[in-house]
């Protein structure tokens, strides 16, 4: 294999810096970007975060492999309550979670998905297809007036791609997610989440606001210093590679090996996930709100939910390869876990997160302030802001060249 064009690319970056010993951004004449304080507090940012991110997009509800044929799950992550279904023939749908008789909520929340060759609403008994159509009403006759064909349970786009299971949360919408990723669709292959398959996933509310981790995520600077005793070790110091493609944010982080492949000037590029990620980690923000960080042998997948202007839902799953899901494997996994979500998620870029957003209202700042070395969090809240203010999208699907404004 070899990496798609734009990895490379981000690595050849990650070499030239090395090999120069001088850092990308010392070169950039993109403004500091300086973000009002309001945007992680006000209630009208985060009404209008839902209704023109959280509604209209692409957002993604799951790995593929946690929905096998002939199951449905229930997923309440959006604020929309969703029902999710793979039919026999290993279709994926989406559903609102709601009985078109009188209202209630056909299939409760559960840790895995619940295997079932119809929903059956606990209400009335009104029973639907995998597919949404109504297959029965008990006493049917008492519904003469009501055409069953009509009552399907109300759908919502959705889309598998990339191993990954995509809903916009609005049932008129349509859904495009090739489109919606842009120029990073291109490289998504190569990065094999469909071969991966959940080990854990966590869901828990911080009082934070959501874009506090976002931007937690899209630099560097801070890995010497919030993580010095934990993940530090294992980094260069400062030394990234972004790219955009239209909203989304790929970034490529050097790591310590990737000192002596720079140096040896005939090392050629690696062709596969492991070698890559032995010199850099890659990690993307899929715009609005989902983040991959491509550890050395696992994958975390963060998704993001701003429950309140200052509350955040955080869903991480750790994703590792199939061949490595047996149980001889989950001493090794338990450890990794451990060790990623508690202490360096929890214990610092959430209580970072945290921390930020209890000094907010203090008057100590009117704005937070991101550095040339923090150019992506810039990029971030520009195109935000592009998308409450109404901008129309993307205007071309080609990535914008880091460095690049937005049009
Ligand atoms: S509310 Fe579902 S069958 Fe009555
Ligand atoms: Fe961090």
């Amino acid at each position: 294999m070899t990496l798609p064009p734009h990895t490379a690319s981000q690595l050849e970056r990650i070499r030239a810096q090395l090999v120069a010993a001088r850092l990308d951004w010392r070169d950039s004449t993109e403004p500091v970007a300086r973000i009002p304080v309001e945007n992680y507090f006000s209630a009208e940012v985060r009404d209008a975060e839902i209704e023109r991110l959280f509604r209209p997009l692409p957002l993604i509800v799951g790995h593929a492999s946690e929905l096998p044929p002939g199951h449905v799950l229930a997923h309440d992550e959006y604020g929309v309550p969703m029902l999710l279904t793979r039919d026999a023939d290993g279709r994926f749908r989406a559903f609102l979670n709601v009985c078109r008789h009188r209202g209630m909520r056909l299939v409760d929340a559960a840790t895995e998905a619940l295997p079932k060759a119809s929903i059956v609403c606990p209400y009335h008994g009104w029973t639907y297809r995998l597919e949404g159509s109504l297959r029965h009403r008990l006493h049917a006759e008492a519904f003469d007036a009501c055409d069953a064909s009509a009552e399907s349970l109300v759908a919502l786009p959705a889309e598998e791609r990339h191993g990954l299971l995509w809903v916009v949360p609005s049932p008129d919408a349509t859904i495009d997610v090739a489109a919606h990723l842009c120029g990073l669709d291109g490289e998504l292959p190569f990065y094999g989440i469909a071969g991966l398959r959940p080990f854990r996933t966590v869901r828990a509310e911080y009082p934070a606001n959501w874009k506090l981790i976002i931007d937690a995520f899209l630099e560097a600077y801070h890995i010497r210093v919030l993580h010095k005793d934990t993940i530090y070790p294992f980094f260069a110091d400062g030394l990234t590679a972004a790219e955009r493609f239209g909203p989304h944010i790929q970034s490529l982080v050097a790591r310590r090996a990737a000192e002596a492949w720079a140096k040896s000037a005939d090392a050629p590029l690696p062709g596969d996930m492991a070698s890559l990620c032995e010199l850099a980690t890659p990690s993307q923000v899929v715009f609005p709100n989902a983040i991959t960080i491509f550890h050395p042998d696992y994958l975390s997948l963060v998704t993001l939910y701003p429950v309140g202007p200052e509350t955040l839902s955080w869903t991480h799953r750790m994703l590792i390869p199939a061949d490595r899901a047996t149980p001889d494997w989950t001493p090794h996994w338990e450890k990794t876990f451990r060790l990623i979500e508690e202490g360096v998620f929890r214990k610092e870029d959430i209580a970072c997160a945290i921390g930020i957003q209890r000094g907010l209202k203090s008057g100590a700042n009117d704005h937070l302030t991101a550095g040339r070395a923090e150019q992506a969090v810039g990029w971030f809240h520009g195109d935000v802001a592009r998308e409450l203010a109404g901008v129309p999208a993307w205007p071309s699907l080609a990535p914008v060249a880091a460095g690049a404004s937005p049009a």
